[in-house]
């Protein structure tokens, strides 16, 4: 349990276990992912991403273990990254989370020359909301009833970091 972590570009066959993790109860209930989502609609979202699209994958003991990844806004908003991340179950709490979005701000910051990097996140998702707290990520706002769960409609918040 104490291999190191590789922070390596998504590369192809990547697909499968990241959908694996994608079906996890809590990732479900932390993103806009479906219980119903195949791999066939991973991979075709992986193989569709364009050069605005960057995305880093976690690898521990030669295993998938999360994946993080930044798109880049066009004409008005290239300026603007959004952001998106998840970390399996079973590797939570050892810094995954923060080695991935660290990645992402470096490229962010260092290369793509981009000054506000936004998402959204579930707003009862504690977890996620401090870890992009701690990276200097701020809430600007609230879109009320905005996700639906087994338990009802949930808020999102919108964060961002301004450069
Ligand atoms: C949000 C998420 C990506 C965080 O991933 P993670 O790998 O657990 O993140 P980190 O380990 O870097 O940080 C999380 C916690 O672990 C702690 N931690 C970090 N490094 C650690 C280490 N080496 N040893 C022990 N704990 C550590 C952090 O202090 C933090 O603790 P806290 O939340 O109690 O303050 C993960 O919970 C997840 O995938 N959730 C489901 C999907 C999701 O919600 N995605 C975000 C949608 S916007």
């Amino acid at each position: 349990m104490d291999e190191p972590i590789l922070i390596r570009p998504l590369r192809p066959g990547d697909s499968e276990p990241l959908h694996a993790i994608r079906l996890q109860p809590s990732v479900v209930a932390g993103t806009l992912a479906l219980p119903s989502d195949r791999v066939a609609d991973v991979s075709a979202r992986l193989e569709q991403r364009g050069p605005d699209d960057h995305q880093f994958v976690a690898e521990a003991g030669g295993r998938v273990v999360g994946t993080a990844g930044l798109r880049v806004g066009r004409g008005k908003t290239r300026h603007v990254g959004e952001i998106g991340m998840m970390v399996d179950e079973g590797w939570r709490g050892r810094g995954v989370g923060g080695l991935l979005l660290g990645a992402l701000l470096d490229l962010a910051d260092g290369y793509l020359g981009l000054t506000r990097v936004e998402l959204e996140v579930v707003a009862d998702n504690d977890r996620a909301v401090r870890l992009y707290e701690r990276h200097g990520f701020e809430t600007e706002g609230r879109k009320r009833a905005a996700i639906r769960r087994p338990d009802g409609l949930a808020d999102l918040l919108v964060m961002a970091r301004l450069r």
